[in-house]
């Protein structure tokens, strides 16, 4: 049975770990071909092995979502290596640097706010521009509950997350008529280095949950790569939760 992204090409940025490079995986697995970009040229090297081992194709690309002339050259090396751009997940991102606003060092705040909503503006920016030259697209942006809610200590991460789904629906709105969509996917608690950093006990935090457990990453990347499908042909300009219920509290 032919896959439903054969001759298509994905990039998907952060892909070197956790929700990146299940994603990465999760494109790969439909037929895309697949530019993995991180900042972590050892994570992505990884990603793009694992690919191969499973019978994909794909590359690395050094790139630091927060500087222009790297994403820039990311786009360009799809171009390059692979002809065309159809998808991108943009996933890449930091936590909170965990401080009160009043004690925040402001380049805390910069930094937060430059790899998580700069970093979004920057990859949409320079993604579209080749979509556009082929009349279709489609774009997935990771946002977080963070992004519907707040949590204390959060405000640069918080702020940044919001600031995504807004971007996601100018961003749509500003490409409806000329066939690219563009989403935002909100993940609730998912296991990957990232939340591991910031909770003591996963076993603690899972109790927590409507379902009782943490979500996976292959979850999360399954929601990308439905947003980016034909199958979503009609959406964009919304999110789509994967939080195991935890927003309908
Ligand atoms: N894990 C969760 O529970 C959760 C929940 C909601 C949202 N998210 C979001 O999902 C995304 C992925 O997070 P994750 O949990 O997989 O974390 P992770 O730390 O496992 O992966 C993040 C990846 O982004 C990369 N990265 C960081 N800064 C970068 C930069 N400047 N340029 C390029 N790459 C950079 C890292 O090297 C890493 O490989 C993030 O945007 C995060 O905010 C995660």
């Amino acid at each position: 049975m032919a896959k439903s992204f054969e001759n298509r090409v994905a990039v998907v940025t952060g892909g070197g770990s956790g929700i990146g490079r299940a994603s990465a995986l999760a494109f790969a697995m439909e037929g895309a071909k697949v530019v993995v970009a991180d900042i972590d040229v050892k994570g992505g090297e990884e990603t793009v092995r694992m690919i191969k081992n499973a019978g994909g194709e794909a590359i690395f690309v050094k790139t630091d979502v927060s500087k222009a002339q790297d994403v820039e050259a990311m786009v360009n090396k799809a171009i390059e290596v692979y002809g065309r751009l159809d998808y991108a997940h943009n996933n890449a991102g930091v936590e909170p640097s965990g401080h009160l606003i009043a004690d925040m060092p402001e380049e805390m705040w910069d930094r937060v706010i430059s790899i998580n909503l700069k970093g979004m503006f920057l990859c949409i920016k320079y993604e579209v521009a080749q979509m556009l030259k082929q009349g279709k697209g489609a774009i997935v942006n990771t946002s977080s509950i963070d992004g519907l809610i707040a949590m204390p200590c959060t405000s640069d991460y918080t702020s940044s997350k919001h600031g995504i789904l807004g971007l996601t629906k100018a961003a749509a709105l500003d490409y409806a008529a000329q066939g690219i969509r563009v989403n935002a996917i909100c993940p609730g608690t998912i296991q990957t280095p990232l939340i591991m950093r910031l909770i003591p006990d996963p076993q603690v935090e899972a109790a927590k949950m409507p379902m009782g457990r943490l979500g996976t990453p292959e979850e999360v990347a399954q929601a990308a790569v439905w947003l980016c499908s034909d199958a979503a042909s009609f959406v964009t300009g919304t999110h789509l939760s994967v939080d195991g219920g935890w927003a309908a509290w």
